[in-house]
């Protein structure tokens, strides 16, 4: 059944929380099914599925269209939708960007940094916030880690606490360094999902085209479990060869095939 923001809460410590990415229906009926707690519609979209460069020019509306597909495919899930650049830039702004993510299937909303009066404003307003502090790549200039200084470390800390007294139920760290990941995993009170922050995190979430293999690059932190993109390449080939030498279709197929007379 679905998890509310509280039940998270009290999962760390705990039980460790398996999050995915999905921005299609069959892979968010498979992750359901596979009993994932936690779906997250990211922004992550625009690189692994729409070829941009960066998350920066994924808009609202494509987030409305890939939660619904998500929603319809994971009825029972909790889903969290990433709000794109600059949606969140201002309190007022933010709640009618998440209102609409809210209304396209998703059950709270993800936001980056250090927005600590937007994310009192959403909660406030009962849309519950995920955030999302080390590397945030809606700002960052490139994708290394951060928080490997001394002061740089002090301030994802002083982030991780901001984010947590703002309201919200739950945060992504995403590649620092791992022993700080484990000083704020003890310091927080909500749950701490890592991606390339080490093992000390109550959760890990991987971006589920890197998990599957599909894209021709993948972080040094995520772990293909499969690779479709192999997959893929070789039906193509199969496919057209098929053609090519007649093998498809072959007769049995045309005689219970229900299209034309
Ligand atoms: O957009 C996304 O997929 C994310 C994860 C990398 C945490 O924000
Ligand atoms: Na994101």
């Amino acid at each position: 059944m679905k998890l509310q923001p509280w039940e998270f809460i009290e999962r760390k410590g705990r039980e460790a929380i398996a999050m995915l990415t999905a921005y299609t229906c069959p892979v968010a009926r498979a992750l359901e099914r596979a009993g994932i707690p936690v779906i997250l519609v990211g922004d992550t979209v625009g690189m692994v599925e729409m070829g941009f460069d960066s998350t920066r020019q994924v808009t609202l509306e494509h987030m409305e269209y890939h939660i619904g597909a998500v929603r319809r495919g994971a009825p029972d899930t909790h889903i969290v939708g990433d709000l794109p650049y600059r949606t969140d830039r201002d309190p007022d702004t933010a709640l009618a960007s998440a209102r609409r993510l809210v209304a396209a299937g998703a059950d709270s909303v993800k936001l980056e940094g250090d927005k600590y009066q937007v994310i009192r404003h959403l909660v406030g307003n009962g849309i519950p916030v995920c955030g999302h502090t080390g590397l945030l790549p809606q700002t960052a200039k490139g994708f290394a880690k951060v928080g490997r200084g001394e002061a740089e470390a002090q301030r994802i800390r002083e982030e991780a606490k901001g984010i947590e007294e703002a309201g919200a139920f739950m945060m992504v760290m995403e590649h620092i360094p791992y022993e700080l990941a484990g000083v704020i995993t003890g310091e927080r009170a909500i749950p701490t999902i890592g991606i390339g922050a080490g093992p000390e995190c109550d959760g890990q979430v991987l971006v589920i085209n890197d998990a599957l293999g599909l894209g021709d690059y993948w972080p040094p932190f995520s772990k293909q479990y499969a690779h479709a993109s192999d997959t893929i390449l070789k039906v193509a080939r199969d496919f057209a060869g098929e053609v090519a030498s007649r093998a498809f279709p072959d007769n049995i197929i045309r005689m219970t095939g229900t299209g034309h007379q």
